[in-house]
Order: C-alpha cells, then structure tokens, then sequence
C-alpha cells in the first residue's frame, strides 16, 4: 500500500520529512563497476537548494548528500564504485523551523496537502507540510546525479520556459546562458523581465506559476516498454509526481492536437552515413512508446505556491470555518527549483528504462 518507490531496475525509495532530522533515498538495481562521487552528485543538489537568490525560499539548508552505503570508496579518496548493493545517501534537515507552522497545525492551507493528508491517514506532520513539502525532492535529485552516471553519453538539461504568462523567446535560446541567472532561463533577454515580475509577486506575498522544459540528447532507440511501461507514460508519470505540476507535455503536446497530421508528421529520411533521420521532433522523442533516438522533450506546469501572505478562506480540523495567511519561508515560484527536480526525474526514468532495455534484448 506504500508508493515511496518509482523505477522497475533502477529503483529509487524516498524518505524523511521536511522538519525530520534528516532524508534520503535507497536506490537498488544500480549496476556494480559504476565511478562517482559525493561531489558530482553535490553539483546537482547545489543546483535546488534552497536560499540561493531573493526568489527563492530562504530556508538555510546546505544540503550535503552522503553516501552510505553501496559504494567502495578508491585510493582517491573521494571516488566511489558502486558494487551493485543498495545505495543508501542522507541529506540532513539543518535549518528546520516548525514554529512557523504551528498556525497550521489544525488548519487546512488552501491548495496544499494539509486536508488531504489528514483525510487520508488522520495524522499528519504538519511541520513544514511533513512529506508533501519538496524537501522531499532532495534525495530524488541525488538518486538523479547517480542516474546520469548509468547513461554516460546521454546529456540531460532543464531549462524554465515560461514565469505566469510571460515565456521566453525560443529564438534566444541559449543552453550556455541556462546557469547565468537565478531562474534557469534559457533567454537572456527575458532575465531582467522575469526579475521585475518577480520582486512584485514575492514584495505582495503572492506567487505565480511556471513551465518547466526537461530534455535528454543521446537517448539511444529502442527505450521504453509497449504497453503498459511506455517510455512516455513514464516520463509523464514521474514529473507529474513532483509537488506542485499539474500537466505534463511530451513534444508538442497539447499542440498536437491544433495541428494537421502533415504539420505533426515527424518526416524521415536518410542521412549521410545511412541512418535514420528526422526531419521533426513533434514526437519529443517517442514514439509508440519507444525512444527514437532523437531528443527527449517534455515540459511540465506548476501552480503557483500555495501558500501566501493574502488571507484565504479556508476550514479547520475541528470543523470551523477560518481564514489563513501562511507565514513562513516560501518559493514565490515554486517552478524555478523544479528545474534540477524534473532534470533529476527524467534521468531516473531513463535510466530505469536503458536498464530494462538491456535486461530484455540485450542491446545497449
Ligand atoms: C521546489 C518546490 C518548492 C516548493 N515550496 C513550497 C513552498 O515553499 N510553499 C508551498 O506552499 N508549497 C511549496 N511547494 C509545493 C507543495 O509542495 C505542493 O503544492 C503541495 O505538496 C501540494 O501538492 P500538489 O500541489 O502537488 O497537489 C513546492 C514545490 C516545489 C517543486
């Protein structure tokens, strides 16, 4: 009856909460022979972590990922080769301050998880919204770091592409500039536009939502498993399991479906040294479930924070009707840390399905 675990071969378990004293992941089915380290993995972490700009949360975690388990350490001193145990990484809670949520304790927050949690297991951690909070999101973004080693020739990036309703321009694009600015904008003519927009939203407590775009070059043909293990399905349902994404595109998406079958039709020819070529990427990458050798591309929508300083009408757990300001720490654009999380599910995913295409043909 417990789903903390996504992945068939390559499985990944989360654990702890927000206020704990620490969480993590267990991943198993990691093949052995694998080299990392604890500071490649940093990198990654580094990249979500909180209080990093004035547009993010402010909560002061340094997140250090340690690794213990699964691993022998080299001569080195610092690489690891995984031995094919399971992996076990921690991330301590240092800055947890459950004050600030004692409001809470009883009162449902519009739009987060406090009815649903209590309606569902009649207990709830209430501090710091106990699992629904993303710190949860932290160990996902380790076992992710240890994912990208399984495929080493696949690139994996994430960009974020819309802030409310104002989007990059997709002429600009520009993968180079992506870490250039606190918002993981692939448009550098938008930064100064988004960091306007965003001052105001966080200066009137509000928040606002935003478009994620996750992409994978290098993905061999043939991953993905028809019919029910569509590599697609998959993708779609391990970044609608990020908190706070409420759609999932691949390719064009929705879009799809305001085209003509000729404009949607990813043409192929053959190329110079005799493979395949596309003359398209509508698919995103996938097609019938199975990668197509070109890029993966998926997009994701996330709603604006939930919890904000303008009072909301809401209930409490004793049946009274009240209204709630949040106080606290909070993301005024809960999608800008999305971008290393959703880069880390992709990667998951993948490599759970590069495992699977391996075990079933061989291939790979
Ligand atoms: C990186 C990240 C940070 C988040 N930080 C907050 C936050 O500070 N305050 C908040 O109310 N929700 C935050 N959320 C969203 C909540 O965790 C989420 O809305 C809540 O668990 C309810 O789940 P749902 O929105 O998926 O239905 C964050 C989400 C992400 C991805």
């Amino acid at each position: 009856m417990s789903h903390n675990t996504f992945g068939h071969l390559f499985r990944v378990t989360t654990w702890g909460e927000s206020h704990g004293p620490a969480l993590g992941c267990v991943v198993d089915g990691c093949p052995p022979g694998i080299a990392f380290s604890e500071a490649e993995l940093q990198t990654w972490l580094d990249k979500r972590k909180p209080g990093q700009s004035r547009f993010v949360t402010q909560r002061r975690e340094a997140d250090l990922v340690r690794v213990l388990s699964g691993a022998m350490p080299q001569e080195d001193g610092t690489t690891l080769v995984t031995t094919g145990t399971p992996i076990s990484m921690m991330i301590e809670n240092t800055d947890q301050r459950s004050k600030d949520y004692s409001e809470i304790a009883r009162r449902y927050r519009p739009g987060h998880a406090d009815f649903t949690y209590d309606a569902k297991y009649g207990i709830r951690d209430y501090r710091g919204g106990g699992r629904s909070s993303a710190r949860e999101t932290a160990a996902r973004v380790a076992a992710g770091g240890l994912a990208r080693k399984i495929m080493a020739d696949v690139k994996i990036r994430g960009a974020l592409v819309q802030i409310g309703t104002l989007a990059v321009n997709r002429d600009n694009w520009d993968w180079d500039s992506v870490d250039d600015n606190p918002f993981f904008c692939p448009d550098p003519e938008c930064v100064p536009r988004w960091e306007a927009h965003l001052d105001a939203v966080r200066k009137a407590g509000s928040s606002v939502g935003a478009v994620v775009e996750v992409t994978a070059d290098g993905v061999p043909a043939g991953l993905g498993a028809p019919v029910y293990g569509k590599l697609d399905q998959d993708i779609a349902s391990n970044l609608m399991s990020i908190n706070a994404v409420k759609g999932v595109e691949i390719g064009n998406g929705f879009h799809a479906a305001t085209i003509s079958g000729e404009d949607n039709a990813d043409e192929m020819r053959i190329g110079a040294d005799g493979e395949p070529v596309f003359l398209s990427n509508n698919a995103g990458g996938v097609l019938g479930g199975i990668s197509t050798g070109q890029p993966i591309v998926a997009r994701f929508a996330v709603k604006p924070t939930s919890s904000i300083l303008t009072e909301r009408r809401s209930i409490d757990a004793d049946g009274n009707e009240v209204d709630i300001r949040t106080k606290g720490r909070h993301d005024p654009c809960v999608g800008i840390r999305a971008v290393p999380i959703g880069e880390a599910m992709l990667a998951c995913t993948l490599a759970d399905h590069y495992l699977r295409h391996r075990g079933q043909t061989g291939r790979v």
